[in-house]
């Protein structure tokens, strides 16, 4: 980083350099064409050519000049940092997927049977560590599965090849038998709805910060509202100075009723992981659900309300949910255990209890957590 500050450094001191060698020719030759012709027009005056009010007339007229060619030279300058910003916007907005394109999309049917991860083996880089290795899970349709294991396990990055974030380095991720490299990655996005563990705050208003999880409901506010009713963001966002048309931002300022401008305000971090959550949720109806860790940051009353909602969202949906809170995932219809990058444990909460493997060793040691506090 320093390398990098050193060199930006570097590149606006020859700017300046740059803007320095060119200004002051350009100053000294107006200066000059200036001087020129106020020796010329004084000295006609004095051969009685011209008035006073002549040379006064031309004084103004050179300086009106100058001050002309100044400002459209400052506005093509502008215009040209305007056009070099919008490059870049144009570089981004239009810029390819790295996901290898299939030669020949396939459809992808609506889910019926399942989702099965095959042998998946996964690293960011071909010199790097393994991060998955060798995951084979079945997500049955209607069912919900549950991943738990330490910081660093891999949980994250398999719900983010789910997602088709990345593909796979090796192995393979089937829906219904289709393999997802072969359908549009926008095709089986769409048909999946995610809470991610580095959701975006975006600064726009409560309102657009939930519906951008599903566009066409922007202009919704019933559909809106009902989401966040869900994620049991509503009562704190009828609170807020404009409800759901309350800016969500420190950098950009919204138009009060006076026709001035006012600040946005901002949500704690719980409150944020709801409006990620109420996002998710407005995305009703598809065939997927992905929790990652949704109610890290809610307080415990909170935890338990979300969860309880969650539960009766997700009977008879198909979803994965990331918890390390065990308590929370106990619900699920199949938990698997995260290792290193593979699943040592699957089973239901009762099985993997009675298996006393690493998963009764987590859940045993928070239980224990609130059994000490309650009896010391
Ligand atoms: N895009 C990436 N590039 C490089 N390494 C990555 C990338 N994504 C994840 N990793 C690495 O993969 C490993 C697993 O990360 P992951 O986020 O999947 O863990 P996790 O099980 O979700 O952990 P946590 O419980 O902390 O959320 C980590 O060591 C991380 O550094
Ligand atoms: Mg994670």
């Amino acid at each position: 980083m320093r390398d990098e500050t050193v060199e930006i450094n570097r590149a606006e001191e020859r700017l300046d350099r740059k803007t320095v060698t060119r200004h002051v020719p350009l100053s000294v030759l107006s200066a000059l064409v200036a001087a020129c012709g106020l020796v010329w027009i004084v000295r006609a005056a004095t051969r009685g050519e011209f008035t006073v009010g002549d040379v006064a007339a031309f004084l103004a007229a050179v300086a009106g000049v100058q001050s002309a060619l100044g400002g459209a030279i400052a506005d093509a300058t502008a215009a040209y940092h305007s056009l070099l910003l919008f490059g870049h916007y144009l570089d981004v907005s239009s810029g390819e997927s790295d996901l290898p394109k299939p030669a020949e999309p396939r459809q992808l049917p609506a889910l019926h049977r399942g989702i099965r991860l095959e042998d998946l083996w996964f690293r960011s880089r071909d010199d790097g560590p393994w991060v998955l290795r060798g995951v084979t899970l079945t997500i049955p349709f209607g069912r919900s599965l549950a991943l738990v294991g330490l910081n660093g396990a891999g949980k994250s990055t398999l719900v983010k090849l789910l997602c088709r974030m990345y593909d796979p380095t090796k192995g393979r991720i089937t829906w219904d038998g289709v393999d997802v490299r072969d359908v549009e990655a926008a095709d089986l996005r769409d048909r999946i709805s995610a809470v991610f563990q580095d959701f975006t705050c975006y600064d726009l208003t409560v309102a657009e910060n939930i519906a951008i999880g599903d566009l066409k409901s922007i202009g919704d506010e019933k559909e809106i509202r009902a989401a966040a009713e869900e994620a049991g963001i509503h009562p704190d966002v009828v609170k807020l100075p404009r409800g759901y048309r309350t800016m969500l931002s420190r950098i950009f300022y919204q138009e009060d009723e006076s026709g001035g401008y006012e600040q946005g305000v901002t949500l704690s971090g719980g409150q944020w992981q709801r409006i990620a959550l109420a996002r998710a949720l407005i995305r009703s109806g598809r065939d997927l659900l992905i929790l990652d860790e949704p109610s890290s940051g809610l307080d415990a009353a909170a935890e338990q309300e979300v969860h309880e909602q969650l539960r009766r969202y997700r009977a008879n949906s198909t979803s994965v949910l990331i918890s390390h809170r065990l308590g929370t995932v106990r619900h699920a219809d199949s938990i698997a255990v995260i290792q290193n990058g593979s699943v040592t444990e699957e089973g239901t909460h009762h099985e993997l209890m009675d298996r006393r493997g690493e998963y009764a060793r987590l859940f045993d040691l928070q239980a224990s957590d609130y059994v000490d506090s309650t009896t010391s």
